[in-house]
């Protein structure tokens, strides 16, 4: 797809993945709807910034009445409350669920005829690596993002006939507070150059999206895919910090 002249809105823009998002697309001639929960913290000179939560079905009406121009939905906010699927608090299980998977859901539902009024355009899902191994800690995490690739893949076949591109970004380590905070917590130390830069994944991403990709990974998301056609494993957060 091409990005220069695209319309494009992206989810959880006030910080992390988000926000570089906005800030590359702008850079590269999108239109860029910014949007956030809480839309006075969005800092993107240059994108029109909506509230819009994605766990909130009005909301995510409410966007999708006013950004009737956009041909790229890049699903990128996700809440994560830790904790695993055994042990850990049902709800916290749930809210996982709501915002990784039925909010990601919820915004493709109501921007898919958008799109298609748009001539078909692109949606671009941020997945995780975890969504193909697992990680002791955070089970509930990585189950909503391998069910977030199922969705994926699922909406890629219902909307072909329609001419919509379905893409999943599937990161690894990128180095945001929240990754920093959940490291600190299971107490970690990354190695330098561990976690890549929140900006570089972003370029990766796009530059896939610009190829036509329907997968886009980044090394730990390659190193991810390959465990697939063996036995099941479990990430290690502690070996990919020293890696
Ligand atoms: N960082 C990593 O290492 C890593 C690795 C693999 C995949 N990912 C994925 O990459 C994406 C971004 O991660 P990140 O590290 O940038 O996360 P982050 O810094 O925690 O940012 C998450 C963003 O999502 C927003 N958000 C959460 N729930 C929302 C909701 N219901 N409605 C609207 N916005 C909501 C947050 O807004 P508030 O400020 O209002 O909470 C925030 O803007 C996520 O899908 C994550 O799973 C991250």
């Amino acid at each position: 797809m091409e990005l220069h002249g695209a319309t494009a809105l992206v989810t959880g823009t006030n910080r992390g993945i988000g926000h570089h998002f906005a800030v590359e697309l702008l850079r590269r001639g999108a239109k860029v709807y910014a949007t956030a929960r809480r839309p006075e913290l969005v800092d993107v000179p240059g994108a029109e910034v909506l509230r819009l939560d994605i766990t909130d079905q009005e909301s995510v009406e409410a966007a999708a009445a006013v950004a009737t121009d956009v041909d790229l939905l890049i699903n990128n906010a996700a809440f994560t409350a830790g904790g695993n699927l055994v042990t850990g608090d049902l709800d916290a299980i749930r809210l996982t669920m709501d915002s990784n998977y039925y909010g990601t859901l919820a915004m493709i539902r109501a921007f898919a005829p958008v799109l298609a009024r748009n001539g078909g355009g692109a949606i671009l899902n941020v997945l995780s690596a975890v969504a193909w191994t697992t990680v002791d800690g955070n089970t509930a995490y990585a189950a909503a993002k391998s069910a977030q690739w199922g969705l994926t893949n699922g909406v890629r076949v219902e909307l072909a006939g329609q001419g919509t591109h379905v893409a999943a970004l599937v990161p690894g380590l990128i180095a945001t507070e929240t990754l920093r905070d959940f490291a600190a917590n299971a107490g970690v130390e990354f190695r330098e150059g561990a976690l890549l830069d929140p900006a570089d994944l972003v370029r990766l991403a796009l530059d896939g999206l610009e190829a036509g990709e329907i997968e886009i990974l980044d090394r730990i998301g390659a190193d991810a895919k390959a465990t697939l056609t063996g036995p099941p494993r479990a990430f290690s957060l502690e070996a990919a910090a020293a890696a």
